[in-house]
């Protein structure tokens, strides 16, 4: 492997490496200084897209006639070459330089002498990072959002084999109506669905070059903006200069929507915790899918599951790691905004690696689902559809609350678990209005099949909210 090393003796000896600014300083920079401001080993990872930033910079300043149209064509097959050796791993990021946007300039130069000097014409490292940011962060979000599409695919098609499998909903973690598992799971899905909407909306926003914004006042050199914009595949180019290396609303909504996904995560998580215990029940974790105990023989650990909902507290913290890095900054550029790419690539790797995990865990567990329907008596759960069949035949819903409740009570009273054992007779005590025919309709499935109008967990219902879903895909 080549390595980027050729540096004169007295560079070495310092171990600082040759700085886009030394012009100005006569004196080096300290070795603990430089390395403290140094950002090379977070801002490496968008090493391509500061490529491509540089090769439409320098055609276009080809086209202009700002430099030799022949320069501005070996520059980019130069800069082709780089990518290319980066790509196959013939060359690999020197981290001893400052940032990412020295190191190819540096290797540019060493390669080409002054025509690499004439690259940075019309440039700032301001706008160039405030560029290299938003291309990586196209192609991050694109991951985000197949990983979104996996965990949603992996939710509608397990919904769709538990379409008329029992289960009581809750609130306030107590009983309280009965569901599906796949009214459950499409709960899961409608959230993660949203979260593709805010990764995208963020997109849209993000999609405008901040290339020739220069350091904070654009550049008296004829660029074109419109050009370089298209050939990096951005709508259009941003509006003022100075909001364009100021900027970093992108980052804000891209972190905001990573904490909020992650969140979403830490809740199904926090759900299949407690459905995995001996308590519940309800889900047996793959083997593959869990851990044991060092000392405790029988033991078998949700720990992925924890893991997942304990994630949600980095992204939270990311998100306002950037909020506070923006508070009260001056405008335009300040390096604090350097501060920006590590806490938002933490937030896109942990949100992208918990939807994998989230995903995987509930695809390979077996999920119980007669435990599930069992838990669906004894609670009372269809005392709600007792006081909707007398309101459906003509009384007062207070009323008609109020009568489920005596029949509970009776229940209750009488030892009985359920609103069934009561016989017509006694339900009659409570109400004339009760006929033979609400035995059948207290079934669990028949109440969950009762509630078919929209949004409802009857299955005809359910199967709809999946189709409703899986075409937003
Ligand atoms: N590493 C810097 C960042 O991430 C690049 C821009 C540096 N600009 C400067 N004026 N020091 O923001």
């Amino acid at each position: 492997m080549q390595k980027h090393n050729e540096h004169s003796e007295s560079e070495k000896e310092s171990a600082v490496k040759s700085v886009l600014w030394a012009g100005r300083l006569e004196e080096k920079p300290s070795e603990i200084a430089f390395k403290f401001q140094a950002s090379i080993k977070v801002d490496k990872r968008f090493v391509l897209e500061d490529i491509a930033g540089s090769r439409a910079h320098v055609v276009m300043l080809g086209k202009e006639g700002i430099i030799p149209p022949d320069a501005a064509e070996k520059i980019d097959q130069e800069l082709g070459k780089i990518a290319d050796e980066i790509k196959s791993g013939l060359l690999s990021v020197d981290e001893s330089f400052e940032d990412i946007h020295s190191f190819i300039e540096s290797l540019l130069t060493e390669r080409l002498g002054d025509l690499g000097r004439m690259v940075h014409a019309g440039r700032s490292r301001n706008d160039q990072v405030a560029l290299d940011f938003r291309l990586y962060l196209k192609h991050a979000v694109s991951d985000m959002e197949e990983a979104i599409i996996h965990a949603l695919k992996t939710l509608l098609d397990l919904a769709e084999k538990h379409l008329e499998s029992i289960m009581p909903g809750y609130t306030h973690l107590q009983r309280a109506q009965c569901v599906t598992l796949a009214h459950h799971l499409v709960a899961w899905a409608s959230a993660l669905n949203r979260d593709l909407g805010r990764f995208r909306d963020a997109l849209c926003r993000m999609d405008e070059s901040p290339l020739g914004s220069g350091a904070l006042a654009g550049s008296s050199l004829p660029l074109n903006r419109g050009l370089t914009a298209s050939v990096l595949g951005f709508s259009r180019p941003t509006l003022n200069s100075m909001d364009s290396v100021s900027d970093r609303d992108f980052a804000l909504e891209l972190a905001a929507a990573c904490a909020i996904t992650q969140t979403h995560l830490s809740r199904f998580c926090e759900d299949i915790v407690i459905w995995s215990s001996e308590e519940f029940k309800f889900i047996d974790l793959a083997e593959a899918w869990s851990t044991g105990s060092s000392i405790m023989p029988q033991k078998k650990n949700p720990d992925f599951a924890e893991l997942v909902r304990a994630k949600a507290g980095r992204t939270a913290g990311n998100f306002m790691t950037l909020l506070m890095i923006l508070k009260g900054l001056p405008y335009a550029y300040g390096k604090d905004l350097q501060e920006d790419k590590e806490a938002l690539f933490d937030s896109l790797d942990t949100a992208q690696s918990c939807l994998g995990i989230f995903a995987g865990m509930i695809q390979s567990a077996h999920w119980n689902t007669e435990r599930m329907e069992s838990a669906c008596i004894g609670g009372f759960l269809e005392a709600t559809d007792v006081a909707e069949y007398l309101v459906q035949k003509g009384l007062p819903f207070r009323k008609a609350h109020e009568t489920a409740a005596f029949i509970v009570r009776d229940c209750i009273a009488a030892g009985e678990r359920s609103v069934t054992e009561r016989s017509l007779d006694q339900l009659k005590a409570r109400s004339d209005l009760f006929e033979q025919d609400i035995y059948e309709r207290l079934l669990p499935l028949n109440c969950v099949k009762a509630r078919n109008l929209s949004g409802g967990p009857a299955p005809q219902e359910v199967q709809r909210q999946i189709k409703v879903l899986r075409s937003a895909l």
